[in-house]
């Protein structure tokens, strides 16, 4: 399917994180050699940045399968044994969101991380026993959107930590270039150039606007992607020049407004604007953060002069 043939099948195919590209190229290279199973890999980032792919990715390289599951799915430990006890040798587990493991599932992961073993409780009260269930080696390959979050504990078992970071203008040039020839439409340069400026890093974003101006192309042209009909786009869209959306504006103008620009905490916000503090915190900031928009301080959030001057509002004078 189209969705299916957008992602890189390869580390060759994947474009952009050369650091994470190039550390996990030899570290599948070495285990294949010593035909073993991959060690643990821990991807954090911002959301859209590929840790999914890259997972998909290490099991295809490593020829396994891949078995997908997430941390809230994960509820009990006989959750998680059920996962673990139906694997094949050497497959990937990818747990995405594996800092939502609630503390009883996590015991259970580290001995399987570390020894390939459960110890799993039997019945309740007095007859209660515990018994040891040997499991096939594994890679697990865990996703979160900040490494922070995860308990010590869990973090120091993987062997492989990386962090994605957002992408250049000309690499996600390449991408959408590489997603128009798999969508088959012509994508003119200057409007490749545009959706790479305007896409926050992110090719998720990059790819999904990309979509959208498809449609207006067919709809209002002639299937031909050009700067014109991606600016219109953008703009129906409302997506700013810097790629800034509805909710990143009413986020910024809202600090500025009833909080004379901050500092202001993390709570207060998400309860004016209407958006959880874990989103605004996961998916908001980061990049609002990356170019100097905001900044985090001991007593909350503060917007710099440049959101003055993006959006065209005299700096409050002090
Ligand atoms: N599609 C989405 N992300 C990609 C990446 N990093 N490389 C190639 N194609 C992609």
């Amino acid at each position: 399917s189209e969705e299916h043939s957008l992602r890189p099948q390869t580390l060759s195919q994947y474009i952009g994180q050369k650091t994470v590209k190039e550390n996990l190229t030899v570290f599948i290279e070495a285990a294949k050699m010593r035909q073993e199973c991959l060690d643990h890999v821990l991807l954090y980032g911002p959301p859209g940045l590929g840790k999914t792919t890259l997972s998909m990715i290490i099991a295809n390289e490593m020829g396994v399968n891949l078995r997908t599951t997430s941390g809230p799915a994960i509820e009990r430990p006989g959750d998680l044994a059920a996962v673990l006890t139906s694997l094949e040798p050497g497959d990937v587990l990818f747990i995405d969101e594996i800092h939502r493991l609630n503390r009883s599932v996590e015991e259970v992961l580290y001995p399987a991380m570390e020894d390939y073993f459960l110890d799993i409780v039997i019945g309740k009260g007095p007859s209660a026993r515990s018994v040891r269930v040997d499991l096939p080696p594994f890679t697990l390959v865990g996703a979160t959107t900040r490494a922070g979050m995860l308990s010590a504990p869990l973090r120091d078992r993987f062997g492989v930590v990386s962090r994605l970071e957002y992408y250049t203008h000309d690499e996600l040039q390449e991408i959408v270039e590489r997603t128009a020839v798999v969508m088959d439409v012509t994508l003119e340069t200057s409007a490749a150039e545009e959706v790479s400026r305007r896409s926050r890093g992110t090719p998720r974003i990059a790819n999904r606007i990309l979509r959208r101006i498809r449609d207006f192309a067919q709809v209002r042209g002639d299937g031909t992607i050009n700067q014109e009909i991606t600016s219109t786009a953008l703009q129906l869209l409302q997506v700013d020049d810097l790629g800034l959306d509805h909710i990143d504006h009413k986020l910024l103008l809202n600090i500025i407004e009833k909080f004379r620009g901050g500092p202001v905490g993390i709570d207060t916000i998400a309860a004016t604007i209407g958006e959880e503090s874990h989103t605004i915190e996961d998916v908001y900031e980061p990049y609002l953060m990356q170019i100097g928009f905001l900044q985090r301080t001991p007593r909350g959030r503060m917007v710099t002069p440049l959101v003055y001057e993006h959006l065209n509002i005299e700096v409050p004078k002090t």
